[in-house]
């Protein structure tokens, strides 16, 4: 039963419906559409496309360099932005740093950290990673001659974390999962792990691309070393992310990416690098996307974090019913009841998830079909590929109602 997204005649109530109207999509989109594609890249809400016009308008200048005013605001609007990150992570504002994403800020700790490994360390991930946390650390392991173990899954599909504690061991040198996963929406017990890793003496580092906007993070509490996220993901634009560090963590990593902002002095024969975070923001970095990103976080928590999380577990469970019930469809993730991101993976027997999610397409129901970038884990299930439904603060139950019209319609056409 729907209480907190459904009013008494069956249309949304307040905050949601407020906040769809928000997202240009829905109000000036080419066709009416049932938007369940959030975890591949969120809708964008008008202060967020307000915040980076304005800076386009307003103080169109480089950061940092420039010694007049429009320089210096577009900087402060910039750094802002930081602060906005850091105090939404519950982090100091040198230890954020920007990135283009979560593949980046994973790329860039691959190649750091990975610099003082060889044979006999261990990098240890899991089974359901994103290709973003696991072909990084497999092509660095190839050529730096560490070995790269795996954290199966449970029979549940919930991380099997009787496994974890046998394979995390003085060996390891670093332990970087998802905080939960793009496919399965299994949410990983971080904390437990961090603790594992650190009485080893590893490095913790979480992938939090699809828990960032959807549940509040205290990096504290997580007591991870860094932290990976995107801002496309949640609310944010395209081509910005974050990458967290601890300051100590973050000043003793050496830099990925030379020039620009991260140089404080260089001679011929040798440089000297920027204090942190700057030493890992080489050249000009995505300005307009740091602001916006910082104007997605006003906007999350105006909402308040705990009633998205609570909003997007509603519709989860609410799809999770409604695909129960239709001969068919199964449904891969952890049992009802479990910490569960906001999404469902399920295939229609008898139907490739591509066809399936043209059809959907047509009757404007989008969703993603096919791997998810993770095919290790796709490959561990017996699968070619799910149908992923994805949610987020605008999604309304009419939108998982037009998915089950979809796959009627599908079933139909399919014959099966
Ligand atoms: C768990 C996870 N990690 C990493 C990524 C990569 O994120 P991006 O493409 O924004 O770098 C994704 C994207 O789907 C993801 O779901």
């Amino acid at each position: 039963m729907m209480t907190a997204v459904k009013n008494a005649s069956g249309g949304m109530a307040t905050p949601w419906s407020k906040a769809r109207a928000d997202f240009p999509l829905y109000t000036n989109g080419r066709r009416k559409i049932a938007y369940l594609d959030s975890a591949a890249s969120s809708l964008t809400p008008e202060p967020v496309l307000a915040a980076m016009d304005a800076y386009y308008r307003e103080c169109r200048a480089n950061v940092h360099r420039g010694m007049y005013a429009e320089s210096e605001d577009a900087g402060a609007r910039y750094d802002g932005a930081r602060e906005k990150i850091a105090a939404f992570l519950r982090a100091a504002a040198d230890e954020i740093v920007f990135t283009r994403g979560t593949t980046e800020s994973l790329n860039l700790l691959a190649y750091s950290l990975s610099r003082k490994l060889g044979p006999g360390d261990e990098v240890v991930i899991s089974i359901m990673e994103h290709h973003a946390n696991l072909v990084p650390w497999q092509q660095l392991a190839k050529e730096r001659g560490f070995a790269l173990e795996f954290i199966p899954l449970a029979a549940d599909l919930t991380l099997d974390m009787r496994a974890a504690r046998a394979l995390i061991t003085p060996k390891t040198k670093i332990v970087s999962v998802t905080y939960a996963s793009n496919v399965l929406g299994t949410v990983v017990p971080v904390r437990e792990l961090a603790d594992l890793a650190h009485a080893v003496g590893a490095v913790m580092i979480v992938d939090a691309a699809q828990a960032a906007g959807h549940r509040p993070i205290d990096v504290r509490e997580l007591d991870c070393d860094f932290l990976a996220l995107s801002g496309h993901k949640m609310l944010g634009p395209t081509g910005i992310g974050v990458l967290y560090g601890k300051r100590g963590r973050l000043e003793a990593l050496p830099p990925f990416m030379f020039g620009g902002d991260m140089i404080l002095d260089v001679r011929k024969e040798d440089s000297l690098w920027n204090e942190v975070p700057y030493k890992f923001e080489a050249g000009t970095p995505n300005i307009a996307g740091a602001i916006g990103l910082g104007a997605a976080i006003d906007y999350l928590g105006k909402l308040g974090l705990d009633a998205v999380r609570s909003h997007e577990r509603e519709i989860t469970d609410y799809a999770l019913a409604a695909l129960a019930k239709i001969p068919g469809v199964t449904v891969y993730g952890p049992p009802s009841g479990s910490d569960r991101a906001g999404l469902v993976s399920f295939t229609i027997e008898g139907v490739h998830p591509h066809d399936a999610a043209t059809v959907f397409d047509r009757q404007g129901v989008c969703v993603r079909g096919g791997h998810h970038c993770a095919m290790p884990l796709l490959r561990e299930l017996g699968l070619n590929g799910t149908l992923r439904a994805s949610f987020g603060v605008y999604t309304a139950p009419e939108d998982v109602d037009a998915l089950v019209a979809a796959i009627i319609k599908t079933k139909a056409i399919f014959n099966v």
